[in-house]
């Protein structure tokens, strides 16, 4: 008799080193300021997902390129640590490793600039390379730091081989929604990617309402607005819903919303409802808000679960 092995949860994406710095205000253009900290770990909203998707209990794969420097080494190092599959995150010759330079003000809000390198390398080819593991998949999880034709091609992939996609559309200039919406099953950009993408101001609850039925009416079966501090509102049946954050001592949100999609991944891939899947991610997401950093600042699995098990019972 045969046991089923579980549906792994496959992220397709970025995988960056991110150099952060920690200062008081953001500076303005032309002004120089000084920062108080700084640290240079391993990001990238790809790996980032991955890492995220992995501690929340999914057994996960990770697709990526890096350059063939030190860069490259230290995200496959710090994957492996992670309890990740490093095979796919294969480094390329003609670009170094992406990189990201952060910037965080005490406040807690963050801007960034990627420098995509060998994450621009990751080919349509490369993605039909990968047709084994997208049928194979529970989930396909997708960023937009990877050249928009990949992306396309994993989505029409993935449509083909019925495994669904959720999209998590950043930074999402030049992305082309109405190409993907109606093959994406979960849609979860954040406010200012919802109003980028309907190209209408996204300020209110109301507004993150409105956006989200937006999203879901272009064809996405499932759409979810996260709203950092204010939670999120997901739509999909036709209705929407406000989901509280959990309130914590945010310190530093980069990579929060990575947070969330990785948990929501494996969430789903687990089985779980929508909404069920959306309070596990918001418990995630939070805690890592607590600590400095994107990826390093995310939970172990036994953390995440003792934090769970503090969290009022919901049905659904
Ligand atoms: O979402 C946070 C991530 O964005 C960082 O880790 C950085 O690498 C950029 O990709």
């Amino acid at each position: 008799m045969s046991i089923d092995r579980p549906r792994p949860v496959l992220v397709i994406g970025s995988a960056n080193v991110d150099v952060a710095v920690a200062t008081a205000t953001l500076p303005r253009p032309g002004e120089t300021v000084f920062g108080d900290s700084s640290a240079i770990s391993v990001g990238g909203k790809g790996a980032n997902q991955a890492v995220a998707a992995a501690a929340s209990g999914a057994e996960t794969r990770f697709i990526a390129r890096t350059g063939s420097d030190a860069f490259g080494d230290m995200v496959r190092d710090e994957l492996a640590r992670r309890g990740l599959p490093t095979a796919q995150v294969l480094a390329v010759t003609e670009a170094g490793t992406g990189l990201a330079a952060i910037y965080v003000e005490h406040s807690g809000q963050n801007c960034i600039v990627v420098v995509p390198g060998a994450n621009g390398l990751l080919t349509p080819t490369d993605i039909e390379d990968a047709q084994g593991s997208i049928a194979a998949a529970a989930i396909l999880v997708l960023q937009c730091e990877i050249p928009h034709q990949s992306l396309y091609r994993a989505i029409d992939l993935a449509k083909e081989c019925g495994t669904p996609v959720l999209l998590n559309p950043a930074p999402c200039q030049g992305l082309d929604l109405s190409r993907v919406a109606s093959s994406v099953t979960y849609l979860i950009p954040n406010e200012s990617e919802a109003a980028q993408l309907l190209a209408r101001p996204v300020e209110s609850l109301a507004d993150a309402h409105d956006a989200a039925l937006r999203l879901h009416r272009l064809g996405v079966t499932c759409a979810i607005v996260t709203l950092g501090a204010r939670g999120c509102v997901g739509a999909w049946e036709g209705t929407t819903q406000h989901f509280a954050a959990m309130p914590v001592n945010a310190i530093d949100t980069t990579g929060a919303g990575d947070a969330f999609v990785g948990c929501f991944a494996a969430s789903i891939a687990a089985g779980l409802t929508p909404s069920a899947a959306i309070r596990r991610a918001i418990v995630y997401a939070a805690l890592s808000t607590t600590r400095r950093g994107a990826q390093v600042s995310y939970p172990e699995r036994a953390e995440f679960e003792a934090a769970l098990a503090l969290q009022p019972a919901v049905d659904g």
